[in-house]
């Protein structure tokens, strides 16, 4: 992105990271979803941040759909809007785990290229977890009747029928909400961000 802004000087925090973590116990972090429309990120984010809050954890869902009505209403799915918005969600989700919070995005963040540059926004606290199902199962589930409109070409640039999809090469975790329930991806889940936000 262009930086449009000149004569900037950051300001330095007196509360240090490790003054966060021994406050909430745990390490800030991001937990970045990425997977086709209807794979279960939704689903999986909300049920993640409350187990998590439930164990004691300082967690926040960012999802695509509520993003999309307020911080990033400006912005369609275009190519160029997508990495827009995947860019300032990146640098949100970097701030919530700045502020010591585990930070769980669900968005389809299509693009490899968006999602490396999320993750340098975050450096050493970004964890990319593909939410897989294949676009078969996904249409078959259709559960807001997307896909539907999308075949028709009512809705254009659709993820997985008229828009790419570029699944993570080395993701950090692997969900597969086709092969395991909902129940096992979760547990999965919080067992793995139990362990990477140890602190
Ligand atoms: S992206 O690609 O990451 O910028 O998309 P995201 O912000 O996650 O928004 C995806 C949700 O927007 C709805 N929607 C579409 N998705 C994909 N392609 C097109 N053309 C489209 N139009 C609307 C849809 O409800 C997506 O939500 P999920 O939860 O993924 O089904």
């Amino acid at each position: 992105v262009t930086r449009r802004a000149t004569n900037i000087t950051r300001v330095e925090h007196r509360i240090t990271e490790d003054m966060r973590v021994a406050r909430n116990g745990h390490k800030g972090a991001v937990i970045w979803l990425t997977g086709l429309s209807g794979a279960g990120k939704s689903t999986l984010a909300v049920a993640l941040e409350q187990a998590l809050f439930e164990k004691g954890y300082q967690a926040y869902v960012l999802d695509g759909d509520n993003i999309r009505d307020g911080l990033n209403a400006n912005l369609g799915f275009s190519p160029e809007d997508r990495a827009e918005n995947i860019r300032r969600v990146g640098e949100v989700a970097s701030l919530f785990a700045s502020a010591g919070m585990i930070a769980i995005t669900a968005f389809i963040s299509p693009y490899r290229s968006d999602r490396e540059r999320a993750r340098k926004a975050a450096p050493g606290r970004f964890h990319e977890v593909h939410v897989k199902a294949s676009v078969e199962a996904c249409e078959a589930r259709d559960p807001k009747g997307l896909y539907k409109r999308a075949r028709t070409g009512e809705i254009k640039e659709f993820t997985g029928i008229s828009a790419p999809y570029e699944a993570p090469d080395a993701p950090d975790l692997v969900v597969d909400t086709e092969a395991q329930s909902i129940d096992s991806c979760l547990d999965t889940l919080v067992a793995y961000v139990a362990n990477a936000c140890r602190s």
